[in-house]
């Protein structure tokens, strides 16, 4: 049984979304987590990640593994069970991600994913979309301390959404086709020490950490209205502005700061970071046939990798 999942990116709304304003995300589908389950005749659960240098029998594994605590929390869902599975009997979990690591692309949730979904099939169990997203959810907050929930909703799901944390989904019409470029620092950055950063933030100062969500989230609203209408072409200016109100939340860094820059000077409409910021990635909004002349400038400013993408 072989699945996979998309990245994701946030368009607007990072951060304030951990503090209940609305957040835009849509699926990454050139890069994906992707899990085979199959019969092993070694007794136990077989884990190899070649990316990560994995190869390992789940018990090995210390039960905060990230790969080990999706299996866990699986086994004793109502819906999943090995009862019944003969002594001696394995299974071979293997686990490849062309999404790069701690990123702000979300390769954790779509690794969480992929194999949910994997297992459950291997298994003849079906489980629905949000028993899939409540699953994951709950081992994102084991690594990512207070996640909003964006990431694996968007990512269980596979398609845009209005997000707001503690809602059901909503997802969200794209009125015209519109086409972003991402650019990747190459920076590794954990989306629990920004978020926890902005969390110290706000417990000194909530008036006006909350003015600067609440601009972020109207932003957010602002831009849903652009895209199911059609009007993509607004959306670079409040890039922009998304941009500004992250680097007061100090989630921005100097190479983020430096993509953001280069790709406005080569024709991008707006750019803004993604994501947990102080690395990974950075989106711009660009025209199509600007799309290579801008992915090309990210990597002369020091993009490791870039993506284009088209939403629709
Ligand atoms: C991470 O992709 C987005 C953040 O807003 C954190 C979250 O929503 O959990 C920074």
């Amino acid at each position: 049984m072989k699945t996979s999942a998309p990245a994701k990116v946030i368009l607007f709304g990072e951060h304030a979304v951990v503090y209940g304003r609305p957040a835009l995300a849509v699926p990454v589908t050139q890069v994906h987590g992707d899990v085979e389950v199959t019969d092993s005749p070694r007794a136990g659960i077989w884990i190899n990640a070649p990316d990560i240098n994995l190869h390992a029998e789940l018990t090995s594994l210390p039960t905060d593994h990230p790969i080990a605590a999706v299996i866990n929390r699986l086994f004793p869902h109502p819906n999943l069970s090995l009862l019944g599975r003969g002594q001696g009997e394995g299974l071979e979990i293997n686990i490849s991600s062309s999404i790069p690591v701690a990123s702000g692309l979300g390769s954790g949730a779509a690794v969480s994913v992929a194999l949910t979904r994997a297992l459950a099939s291997y298994l003849g169990q079906s489980l629905t979309d949000q028993e899939i997203n409540e699953l994951v959810f709950e081992v994102e907050k084991l690594h990512h301390g207070t996640p909003s929930g964006i990431d694996n909703t968007v990512i269980t799901y596979a398609k845009p959404v209005f997000f707001i944390k503690g809602r059901p989904i909503e997802t969200f019409r794209v009125g015209k086709p519109f086409t972003i470029v991402i650019g990747d620092t190459g920076i590794p950055a954990l989306t629990k020490e920004s978020v926890g950063d902005v969390r110290k933030l706000w417990t000194e100062d909530k008036g006006k950490l909350e003015k600067i969500f609440d601009e972020i989230g109207q932003i957010s609203s602002t831009a849903r209205r652009c895209i199911e209408n059609g009007e993509a072409e607004s959306l670079g200016e409040l890039m922009d502005q998304n941009h500004a109100l992250l680097q007061k939340l100090t989630v921005s860094s100097l190479e983020l700061d430096e993509l953001v820059r280069a790709a406005r000077n080569t024709g991008a409409s707006g750019a803004k970071m993604s994501g947990g910021g102080r690395g990974g990635n950075m989106i711009a909004l660009v025209e199509k046939e600007k799309a290579e002349t801008v992915a090309n400038a990210l990597v002369s400013a020091g993009a490791k990798g870039t993506i284009i993408t088209e939403i629709t």
